[in-house]
Formats: structure tokens, sequence, C-alpha cells
């Protein structure tokens, strides 16, 4: 894990070395992750989204692929990128001892992990820390496993974030991935399987397992979390009625993935590993 002078610059806190270009284009990518249309968003999403502590991925699917697939346990060392509130690197720290660092762009989350994961006592095992994803994959290096659960296009296109995620972790290590597929690209533009697996073949990662959400009860989540969130923006536009198209506007966008995701997107999560 040796990290020379210019990676150890690389890795000072967040705001020592951003530049405001980069912070504003940061920020686009951070609000369309959590499907908000617009940066003036960004300082009610903690608020927005209070009540819901998993905000992408399934951590027991993740669970699942990885004791279904891999020799996993305390001895492994975790990257998550984009970790949001933790519930993904706390759930493995909790069931295998594995010691997580988890990394969010979303201070107000950051502080939400290392809340929780003090309260569940495996604090020694998770560390959490306010920073970009693009810049810790400068500088994370040699890690078992790494994640980016449900983060979207954060650290660029799929060649991009395949090769980011790639060097982050040993040989023979592996990547989880959670993401979708498009079954009709024209009307619901995304990857289609082919363009995953043939990225995959492009970058030196090996499929080794996925699951689908199919069947999963991914419409009751959606379901009660839609309802969560449409309290809380009636709630913002009580105290500020000035934003209440903004936050109209946040529950309209919500509805419009899930609806892609009960549609032409195929949620799902790839279990991968660096040949
Ligand atoms: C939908 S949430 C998923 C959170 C978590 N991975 C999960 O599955 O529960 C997307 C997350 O990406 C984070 N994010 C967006 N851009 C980021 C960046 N450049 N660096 C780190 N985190 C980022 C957001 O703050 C948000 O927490």
């Amino acid at each position: 894990m040796g990290m020379n002078e210019d990676m150890a610059d690389k890795c000072k806190p967040l705001n020592a070395h951003l530049d405001a270009e980069t912070i504003k284009k940061r920020e686009i990518e951070l609000a369309a992750s959590l499907t908000a249309e617009s940066t003036d968003l960004i300082p009610f999403l903690p608020y927005l989204l209070q009540d819901i502590y998993e905000l992408g991925s399934s951590p027991t699917d993740i669970e699942a692929l990885l004791r279904e697939n891999t020799d996993f346990g305390p001895w492994f060392r975790v990257l998550d990128l984009a970790c949001g509130k933790g519930a993904v690197s706390i759930h493995l720290a909790s069931k295998f001892g594995c010691s997580v660092r988890g990394v969010d762009f979303l201070q107000d989350f950051v502080n939400d992990a290392i809340r929780k994961s003090t309260e569940r006592f495996l604090d020694r095992l998770c560390r959490f820390e306010w920073q970009d994803a693009n810049v810790s994959v400068e500088c994370e290096r040699g890690y078992d496993l790494v994640i980016l659960g449900a983060a979207g296009n954060v650290l660029g296109d799929l060649d991009q974030t395949l090769h980011k995620l790639r060097q982050t972790i040993r040989r023979g290590g592996y990547m989880i991935i959670d993401d979708a597929y498009t079954t009709n690209q024209e009307r619901t533009p995304h990857y289609t399987w082919q363009d995953w697996l043939d990225a995959f073949a492009r970058n030196g990662v090996k499929c080794i397992a996925h699951k689908t959400f199919v069947g999963n009860n991914l419409e009751q989540v959606n379901a009660k979390n839609q309802q969560l969130i449409i309290q809380r923006a009636e709630e913002l536009k009580q105290r500020h009625p000035e934003f209440a198209e903004l936050f109209d506007s946040y529950v309209r966008a919500q509805q419009e993935e899930i609806d892609e995701l009960e549609g032409d997107l195929m949620p799902l999560t790839w279990l991968l590993m660096k040949e």
C-alpha cells in the first residue's frame, strides 16, 4: 500500500484540493446519483432521504453473492465507493467481521454512516470518510473487494469505471457493481446486457455471478420509499414554499426512475473478478 508523494497529495481532505470547476461537476453527478435533476436540491437531500438507510444496493443480496461465490471472510479488506449511509459496508462488517473503508461525497451521509457503525459497535472495523470517489480511486490500492453500489456514472462511462475500480484491488480481487441493464435501449437508454459483457472483456474483468432483483419485493420497497420521500417533500414545501416546484420535481423524478426500474431497466448486481 505504499503511496508516493503525488498520491499522498491527491488524497488530502476533500476541500483541500478540488478546484471550483471539479466541485461543480461532481455536484451535478452527485445530484444525478440520487435522481435529483438540479444541484439546488443537494442541501435538501439529507432531509428528503432521512428515513431511508439503504439508498440503493441490497446489502443482503451482496452478502449472498459473496457467500455463494467467494472465500470472503474477516481477512478481506473492502473499499465501498459512494457508500451513502454505509448500509452495505456496515452489513458486511457485521456479517463477516471484515474491515471496510467507505467514502461518500455527501457529508451528512458520511456522518450517518459513522453514527450507525458506532451504535452497532462496528467502528473498529468501519472507517467512513467524506471524499470524492474519483480521488479515492487514485490513492486506494490492494483491496480484496471494491464496491460501487447504485452510484451510476460517478466514475465515468463503463470503461472508465471498470478501469478505476480495477486499480484499487489486487489481482484475483473482487468488484461488486450494482446497476442495471436496459431491455429497450431506444425507449430507455442505458447499457445493454451485451454492453456490460463487452466492457468486462475489454477491461480484464471476469464475471463470476450476478443477482437480479426480480421477485425480490422491489415494487414494495420502491413504493414505501417513495411514500417516505413524498411526506418529507410536503414538510419542506410547508417550510420553504418558494421552493415548492423544486421539491415536486424531485418527487416526479423519483417516480420516473421507479417506473423505469419496473419497466425496461433491469436492476442487477454484478460480482466480478480482476484477472
Ligand atoms: C443512490 S446512492 C447509493 C449509496 C450506497 N452505495 C448504497 O447502495 O446504499 C448514491 C451515492 O453516491 C454518492 N456520490 C455521488 N457522487 C459521488 C462522488 N463523486 N464521490 C463519492 N460519492 C458520490 C452520493 O452521495 C450517494 O450517497
